[in-house]
């Protein structure tokens, strides 16, 4: 029998801490209208002193089970997109493990930045697919906000980013049976690598992090803006067509799209630029800003909540990220 990967549960999990425009302007030199006219966020959610992405990672996970009916045993294997590893070794996937007691099951850590969650789910589904594994389960997860610069030269990223973890649950089912995972499309520029990254600590420098390393701020993310939003604006519609296409599938067809949330001005350019309807787009980075790899699954979970997945629904996910990195894909909701 043909196979092909199916949701059957997604879950999320935002720290209560709310900060608001308002909150930044205390540390940085910048204002409410800045942040909500360049981005469209209004807020976003950050740690609390003490918590760690696999308490997120756990929440959200236990939350994809409760929906799916399942338990942590019935899981085969677990793939954890991030940018933001617990720690720079082992990462977090390992603590999420720990933290939910998953007995023997593989876990890996996986770096695709904001784009990971559609890089971990191809993977997913070519285990699936394979018959390797009867259920995988894919997080994204990230705690940006203790790596974050709060004073005014940092202002440009800090603004972005959110802490947030989102999870889905994978099923083989038969590939005839209707719902699934339809098509997958990854792709990466390494040449740009630089133009939005964290240099240390890392194994280039040695020693990986000292006193000159944080003077000269390598430690905090650099993001060139204007390179990153005119790379986004063109790979994520090229790659969301490319997508389409492999699937034999229209734009009018997709019932609903999800794109990666980096910046509200970035999905809304690409909106314009397809002629997608607005009410066929879920956006929730006014409230929860950019959490990158855990961006797209929280969207799946708010929008199963919200009950905006009905069983035969086409769904379109598209996100572009640090690396450079984009892709998309495709499913039928059911
Ligand atoms: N508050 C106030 N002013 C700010 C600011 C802030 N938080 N951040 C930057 N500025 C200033 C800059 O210093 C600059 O001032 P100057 O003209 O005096 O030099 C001015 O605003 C314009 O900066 P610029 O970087 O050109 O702004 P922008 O219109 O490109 O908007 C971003 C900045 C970051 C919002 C935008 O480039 C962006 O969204 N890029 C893509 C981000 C992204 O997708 N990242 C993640 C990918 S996964």
């Amino acid at each position: 029998m043909a196979l092909r990967s199916r949701i059957v549960g997604t879950g999320m999990s935002v720290p209560e801490r709310v900060v608001t425009n308002l909150d930044l302007t205390q540390w940085m030199d910048t204002t409410e209208e800045w942040i909500e006219q360049r981005t469209g966020i209004l807020e976003r959610r950050w740690i609390e002193e003490g918590q760690k992405p696999s308490d997120l990672a756990r929440q959200a996970v236990l939350a994809a089970l409760e929906e799916a009916e399942l338990d942590v045993s019935d899981i085969g294997c677990i793939l954890l997109a991030t940018l933001s590893g617990e720690h720079e070794f082992p990462g977090t996937s390992f603590f999420l493990h720990e933290a939910i007691d998953a007995g023997e099951i593989p876990c890996i850590d996986l770096r695709a930045q904001c784009s990971g969650f559609l890089y971990a789910l191809q993977i997913a589904d070519a285990l699936i697919v394979a018959g390797r594994h009867e259920r995988v389960l894919v997080v994204g997860c990230e705690v940006h906000s203790t790596g974050l610069d709060v004073s005014t030269a940092g202002r440009d990223v800090t603004v972005i980013f959110g802490d947030g973890s989102g999870a889905v649950l994978l099923e083989a089912v038969d590939a005839d049976a209707g719902p699934g995972l339809i098509e997958v499309r990854v792709h990466a520029e390494g040449k740009h690598a630089r133009r939005l990254w964290t240099e240390g600590p890392g194994a280039a420098l040695s020693p990986r992090i000292d006193a000159a390393t944080i003077e000269a701020r390598k430690h905090f993310p650099y993001m060139d803006g204007r390179f990153v939003f005119k790379h986004a604006v063109t790979r994520m519609p090229e790659v969301l067509l490319e997508t389409l296409s492999a699937a034999s599938l229209k734009l009018e067809d997709i019932d609903l799209f999800l794109f990666h949330q980096a910046n509200l001005r970035i999905n809304e350019f690409i909106a314009h630029k397809l002629e997608i309807p607005k009410e066929k787009i879920l956006n929730n980075i006014q409230r929860l800003g950019n959490c990158s790899a855990a961006a797209l699954p929280i969207l799946l979970a708010e929008a199963s909540r919200e009950g905006a997945l009905e069983p035969g629904k086409l769904v379109s996910l598209t996100a572009f990220g640090s690396g450079f990195t984009w892709g998309s894909a495709v499913l039928r909701w059911g």
